[in-house]
């Protein structure tokens, strides 16, 4: 399989993945022949791009952090548990469900074995906020791993990110989705959302105290300059450390209405380059060596002008995977092969 963006798919390429909508309603089967209709739809639904199969990519497997149908029931949990929370289900919301879908995914994480994780989400967007919650609850998972946190310490992280922003139900969803710079007070206004959910969470449920802090200080930044409390260092939950990162990697790898996405590698050159400001050191050393910049399946540009597909990751040493060259099959390791010490990559293509 390879990963392909959305605008460079052509009528014919064969799906090397089942494409789903918002909803979890199958949109395209896996095998079909793309059609010009699928490609409109998939471009309608916002999807940056798709997963096809064809000669040269049928030996590249492509395994992910978590299985999708176990990340697309997280997604509709999480959005019905805020549903509820907001009233429009008339039903008090649900923690045992979040716990339970909590625990599936931290299981699905502790049993796959991938030394570096592939983080390409192939995911439509009208649903950013439960996607997104997700999706750092899977990041921050894979840091905590890393990081040898505990199995309790796991699931109270993956808990805080699928809720973290819990408290922007009280905020007006015109200010959350304001495509423009906010003034001051309503800058206030959203800065207060990590408190707001702190205390609903308290007030209304009973997760565990370490989930609700976590949540509390998800804004705040390891030299202390982030919000509400202006806590640092180590006086951060090692959880809020964690969470804080993932939330940043995950928000800017998003398109949004004020941004379209970074490259994975952009991303984390931002996220070292605030490390030991925003984010804490230790946090950012483990996300420098095992997330993949260059994400299994994509395409890459060689130094040397070769084109090329990333085969695979080699743990510790993220800008150097193997790749396969298009045009002869030859797989190089620019990690361990003598032939290609000089070769970089010089452009990712997503
Ligand atoms: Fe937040």
């Amino acid at each position: 399989m390879r990963y392909v963006s959305a605008d460079q798919l052509i009528p014919g390429m064969v799906l090397g993945q089942e494409i789903h909508d918002s909803s979890g309603v199958m949109l395209v089967q896996k095998g079909a022949q793309l059609t010009r209709e699928n490609i409109t739809h998939i471009l309608y639904h916002g999807m940056p791009g798709v997963y096809i199969d064809d000669e040269l990519s049928k030996d590249i497997q492509i395994k992910e952090a978590v299985k999708p149908e176990v990340k697309e029931e997280a997604v509709l949990i999480v959005h019905e548990f805020f549903d509820r929370l907001e009233g429009v289900i008339d039903l008090p919301p649900d923690e045992k469900l979040v716990q339970l879908m909590v625990e599936n995914v931290v299981r699905d994480i502790l049993s796959n074995d991938d030394v570096v994780y592939n983080l390409i989400d192939i995911r439509t967007y009208d649903n950013y906020t439960y996607c997104h919650s997700v999706h750092v609850g899977i990041i921050s998972a894979i840091i905590g791993v890393k990081m040898n946190l505990s199995d309790e310490e796991l699931t109270d992280l993956v808990t805080a990110a699928f809720l973290h922003d819990v408290g922007k139900v009280y905020i007006s969803p015109e200010l959350l989705n304001a495509p423009r710079r906010l003034t001051p007070e309503e800058r206030d206004e959203m800065m207060q959302h990590p408190w707001v959910g702190y205390k609903h969470l308290c007030a209304e449920f009973s997760f565990s105290e370490n989930v609700n802090l976590t949540v509390l200080q998800h804004h705040e930044w390891y030299n202390g300059k982030g919000y509400p409390n202006k806590v640092k260092g180590d006086e951060l939950l090692l959880t809020s450390r964690i969470l804080r990162a993932a939330d940043v990697y995950d928000a800017m790898t998003t398109k949004r209405p004020y941004h379209d996405p970074y490259l994975p590698s952009e991303v984390m050159e931002y996220i070292m380059g605030r490390s030991g400001m925003e984010f804490d050191p230790a946090v950012v050393d483990v996300m420098a060596s095992q997330m993949a910049i260059y994400p299994v399946g994509c395409e890459v540009i060689l130094s040397n002008n070769r084109h090329a597909i990333v085969v695979a990751n080699n743990s510790g040493f993220i800008m150097r995977p193997t790749v396969k060259l298009v045009d002869t099959g030859e797989i190089l390791n620019l990690r361990s092969s003598r032939e290609s010490y000089n070769i970089t990559i010089a452009k990712l293509l997503m």
